[in-house]
């Protein structure tokens, strides 16, 4: 009897179209904190580590099979309803005997721990369930499934909406959609399903009834609202997104990071930060960044894929673009932009520079307005500068270019050769002295504009 210790398959619904996204994408697609709404649940799904993972997609969703790969998916064409995806799903898994759990693709709020409640609502002493559902109770239960418990609080059916009578409307109890069947009664139960309803649906929600007239237990164990929201419009995306990130900045504030102003920070899913860095406000985390421990990032800089080391300094206005990785104490001041490029430790580029394609070493000194001219309207070429190099300020670096360690670049350079270690390099237009001539063309200047104020003819002669 016990199913303490079966195999676990996961099946999750993907396949309704999504319409009211108004989107060419398919909705499961769509991202919550720069991760597509099906990767958050595959991702909480994992650690449950299920023997089996479906996805059951519609037809013309060969994206969400490649995105979600390497769970297994299945097409359901046409989709006829929620019952009618597990069935399908359960027909690809091939006579399962283990637990199911079904979730829905576009709830990218679930967490693992509450599906592992729910399994474990499922299995609990002294008699395991053969069905067990998330409830809730959302402020507006409007069209969601009404959880019908009877005495002792047992599950004993649920009514969708459009099927329910006024007094079953009224009970706030909510069907999520999340559902555990022990895999004994699973395939017995779905295949029993009928279509006989306002909708002509296969109504996975009919298991509850069918196990109940077999003598079978089922549980309902309620669940945070928030975690169960479904995301059926661009409105809901941006409620599922701010949800998100709430949790997000939490999560970096209890490992030990700093935001003064939490609310204007944006991370994506996978951003990793170190203790004791400093986020100021405004900021915005794109995917793929990685940020050392006891880092400074000022307000407004905008960061995706770069890796940034301990203790380096970004920012205010700063902008990291993928394959940007600073060494440790590494400073990038305002308006700045690195791309594809590594700066070694200690170096600085404080002002208004272009630093990309590039491989900097350390304790080198880019000054202002310096600009790596990577790109020639054909291919992109590598600069590099080697340690200790000082680079003047409105210097443009030609690639593919080369500045020997410990060199020194004067100030508004234009550099199309490589620079030798130690060398000082001057390229630009010598400067030439005039004694006096500033003075006299003062002169010349003041005695023109008294003598066109004395003739207005002459002045527009000109
Ligand atoms: C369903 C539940 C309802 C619950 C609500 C929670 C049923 C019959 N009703 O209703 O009790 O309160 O979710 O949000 O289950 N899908 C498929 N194939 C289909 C139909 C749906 O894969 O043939 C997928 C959809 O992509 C979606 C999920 O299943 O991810 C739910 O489908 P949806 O049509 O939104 O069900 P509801 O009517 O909202
Ligand atoms: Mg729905």
């Amino acid at each position: 009897m016990s199913d303490l210790t079966s195999p676990l398959a996961a099946i999750v619904l993907a396949a309704g179209e999504g319409t009211r996204m108004r989107s060419r994408r398919p909705k499961v697609l769509h991202e919550v904190a720069h991760r597509a709404m099906i990767g958050h649940v595959l991702d909480q799904l994992a650690e449950l580590a299920p023997a089996r993972t479906m996805v059951v997609i519609g037809k013309d969703m060969a994206a969400v099979a490649e995105a979600v790969h390497p769970a297994e998916t299945v097409v359901q064409s046409p989709p006829l309803g929620t019952g009618h995806a597990v069935k399908v799903a359960l027909d690809r898994l091939g006579g399962w005997t283990g637990s199911v759990l079904v979730v829905y693709g576009d709830t990218p709020l679930i967490t693992a721990a509450t599906l592992g409640a729910l399994l474990a609502e499922l299995r609990r002493a002294p008699a395991a369930a053969a069905v067990a559902v998330l409830g809730m109770r959302p402020a507006d239960p409007g069209p969601y499934g009404r959880l019908v418990l009877g005495a002792g609080g047992s599950l004993e059916a649920i009514v969708e909406a459009r099927d329910a009578s006024d007094a079953e409307r009224a009970n706030g109890f909510c069907n999520s959609g999340v559902m555990a069947l022990g895999g004994r009664h699973a395939a017995e139960l779905v295949n029993a399903i009928g279509n006989d309803n306002a909708k002509k649906e296969f109504y996975l929600t009919d298991v509850v009834a069918l196990a109940r007239r077999r003598g079978l237990l089922c549980r309902a164990l309620e669940a945070p609202t928030e975690e169960l929201l479904g995301v059926n419009s661009r409105l809901e995306l941006a409620a599922a997104e701010a949800l998100m990130q709430h949790r997000l900045r939490r999560k970096h504030m209890a490992a030990g990071v700093t935001l003064i102003d939490p609310v204007s920070v944006f991370f994506s899913a996978d951003t990793e930060i170190g203790r004791d860095t400093v986020i100021e406000p405004s900021v915005v985390f794109g995917p793929g960044v990685v940020v050392g421990e006891a880092v400074e990032i000022r307000a407004m800089s905008h960061i995706v894929g770069a890796t940034i080391g301990d203790r380096a300094i970004v920012g205010p206005f700063a902008r990291l673009r993928p394959g940007a990785e600073l060494g440790p104490e590494v400073h990038v001041g305002n308006f700045v932009e690195i791309k594809s490029a590594r700066l070694g430790p200690g170096s600085k580029a404080n002002h208004l520079s272009y630093v990309g394609d590039a491989v900097v070493g350390g304790h080198v000194n880019i000054g202002a307005g310096t600009i790596t001219c990577n790109y020639d309207g054909f291919l992109k070429s590598i600069t590099r500068i080697e340690d200790g190099a000082f680079i003047g300020s409105n210097t443009s670096l030609v690639a593919p270019v080369k500045v020997g360690a410990n060199a020194i670049v004067g100030a508004g350079s234009v550099i199309v050769s490589d620079v030798p270690a130690d060398a000082l390099a001057i390229a630009r237009g010598a400067q030439v002295d005039k004694p006096g001539r500033a003075r006299k063309l003062r002169e010349q200047g003041a005695a023109a504009k008294a003598r066109a104020k004395s003739s207005p003819k002459e002045r527009s002669k000109v």
